[in-house]
């Protein structure tokens, strides 16, 4: 059985003094979750927000990670810098990443490597884009992301990491992904990595969903045999919303 994992992914949202209130506010609110909470603020928060944490069942997670150890790399991270702050999770390859800042599937791998030899688990993110979906091609775009993100990763470690499904056209929109469609994709995925690394990794690798989950469709989503959580970005800032998500 794969334990649910409901993670919030900040974005650039939340000074120290906003993290504080919200961490505040949501942790007595999921104290009792049946699944792996994890929190993803901003890198300036990470410091501030991990001391608040010990004592409760929330997990701190990072936006992003570089994929060198350290170096001249002006305004970057390395995961050997997350990993002492206590960071768990890290969100590698989310489309605002590829969108924006130029991401590749190649520097996806390379920062899921990084994350891993650190010890930190990766939340690697995949999805298509409208238009993409609308030329039939989304269980190709996901299936090319999945398996470069993992090229030359051993088993071992890739049954332990996490997948985010987030089709780029339901992120932020309010228009979510049907749990049917949601579901047949993140199978795809699953297919995917059954076809490189075999059916016992396949098999333990949680797979999310992520774009417009919030309180009110967060049960059906769940409710599908290949979802295993969500990566929740607007409603996770709202710690009432994202408590809700998380006892969907
Ligand atoms: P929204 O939940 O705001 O659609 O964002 C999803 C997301 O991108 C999480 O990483």
């Amino acid at each position: 059985m794969r334990k649910p994992i409901i993670a919030g992914n900040w974005k650039m949202n939340m000074t120290p003094t906003e993290a504080r209130k919200l961490v505040d506010a949501l942790a007595p609110l999921v104290a009792d979750a049946a699944c792996e909470v994890v929190i993803c603020p901003p890198y300036v928060d990470l410091a501030f927000v991990a001391d608040l944490l010990p004592g409760t069942n929330i997990a701190l997670g990072a936006q992003n990670v570089h994929w060198a150890e350290k170096g001249a790399f002006t305004g970057e991270i390395s995961a050997p810098m997350l990993k002492e702050l206590g960071v768990k999770y890290v969100i590698v390859g989310h489309s605002e990443r590829r969108q924006y800042f130029g991401e590749t599937d190649e520097t996806v791998n390379l920062r899921t490597k990084a994350a891993i030899n650190a010890g930190i688990t990766p939340i690697i993110c995949v999805g298509e884009s409208l238009e993409q979906r609308e030329n039939g091609v989304t269980d190709a775009v996901v299936t090319v992301q999945t398996v470069a993100a993992l090229k030359d990763m051993p088993e071992a470690a890739v049954k332990g990491l996490v997948i985010a499904y987030e089709p780029i056209w339901a992120i932020g929109t309010g228009k979510t992904a049907t749990k049917e469609e949601a579901n047949e994709t993140i199978k795809v995925i699953r297919d995917a990595i059954r076809g490189v690394f075999g059916e016992a990794v396949a098999a333990e690798v949680r797979i999310q969903y992520g774009g417009s989950m919030n309180p009110k469709n967060a049960s059906e989503l769940m409710a599908m045999p290949e979802i295993d959580g969500g990566l929740i970005g607007g409603a996770s800032l709202k710690p009432e919303d994202f408590a809700r998500v998380v006892k969907y």
